[in-house]
């Protein structure tokens, strides 16, 4: 692991090296694939054998983006036959498109293992200036969309599965400005915990993930503000913002075998910011 000189704050990490042989030929479907974490989860589970159905609201770039790793798997993978990602558009709010997007993994694949709620949005306003569309549109993104997500997945892992839904750092510190999404993403870690306890009897294991700063378009606002980032920085005890690889290697875990007693738990990938 390597700090770039050019770019305090940022960092260049070599890639997570766990290998779960027992994922290979599994399948799963991941929301808000298009860019960011999404497209990492992705790259990262398609490269040791899971083929990913990928699905966002923008599915152009959720096509181009399931082409690209196509092509980067043809030439380097971890595993001699690599799984192959699809792209789809999913609109999270809409339980119908849920369904829409497992009956693409079936068609496709002819399972469905493990599903990550991971599409999400970060608006910013006051508490004094939060409008009704706002809260509404994080809540139905954030938290209706993890419920039907869950919901999709619930109806088709007949084996057994793993789900993990993205919280954030957020649901455990708040900040000012973000009071929608830090009470939306709260609401994903009670979720989760909800979930756990109901598709226990199922066979289906339910965590989530907590992210700090991490480097994707969601914190372009940080990184593009000298002072914001120093601020950011000050509260990361790792003083640098993590990268998509960084969360991947939690998620790998959680949805393999070595967590397969691991249900109804939330871990976080803060560099410590919420001890700050
Ligand atoms: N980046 C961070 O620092 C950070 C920190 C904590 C939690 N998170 C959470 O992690 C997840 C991924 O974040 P990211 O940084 O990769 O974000 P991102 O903005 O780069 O990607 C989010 C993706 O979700 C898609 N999306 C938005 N609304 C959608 C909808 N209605 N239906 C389907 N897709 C939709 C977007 O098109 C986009 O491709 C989000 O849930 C986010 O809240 C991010």
């Amino acid at each position: 692991m390597t700090v770039d000189a050019q770019n305090p704050g940022r960092t260049v990490t070599t890639p997570i090296a766990a290998a779960y042989p027992e994922m290979a030929g599994k399948t799963a479907v991941i929301t808000g694939a298009a860019r960011g974490m999404g497209a990492q989860f992705a790259r990262g589970l398609a490269t040791r054998g899971v083929n990913v159905v990928g699905g966002d609201i923008n599915d152009t770039q959720m096509k181009e983006t399931a082409q690209q790793i196509n092509a980067e798997l043809a030439t380097e993978s971890l595993v001699a036959q690599p799984g192959t990602v699809v792209g789809a558009r999913v609109d999270v709010t809409d339980p119908d498109e849920h369904e829409a997007l497992a009956q693409v993994a079936l068609r496709e694949f002819g399972r469905i293992d493990f599903w990550i709620n991971n599409a999400g949005v970060f608006p910013f306003a006051l508490v004094d200036d939060i409008t009704r569309e706002q809260i509404a549109l994080t809540l139905d993104v954030n938290v209706e969309g993890v419920l039907f997500g869950a919901q999709a997945a619930s109806r088709h892992m007949e084996q057994g599965g793993a789900i993990v839904n993205m919280s954030s750092v957020s649901a455990l510190r708040v900040r000012k400005g973000r009071g929608a999404y830090c009470t939306s993403k709260a609401a994903v870690a009670h979720l989760t915990e909800s979930l756990a306890v109901e598709l226990g009897d199922k066979g289906i294991r339910v965590n989530s993930i907590a992210p700090g700063y991490i480097d994707t378009e969601m914190t372009r606002w940080v990184q593009e503000d000298p002072a914001a980032l120093a601020r950011a920085l000050d509260s990361v005890p790792l003083h640098r913002l993590g990268a998509p690889e960084e969360v991947f290697g939690p998620l790998l875990f959680l949805l393999s075998d070595s967590a397969r007693y691991v249900t109804g738990h939330s871990i976080a990938v803060d560099g410590g910011s919420r001890h700050v």
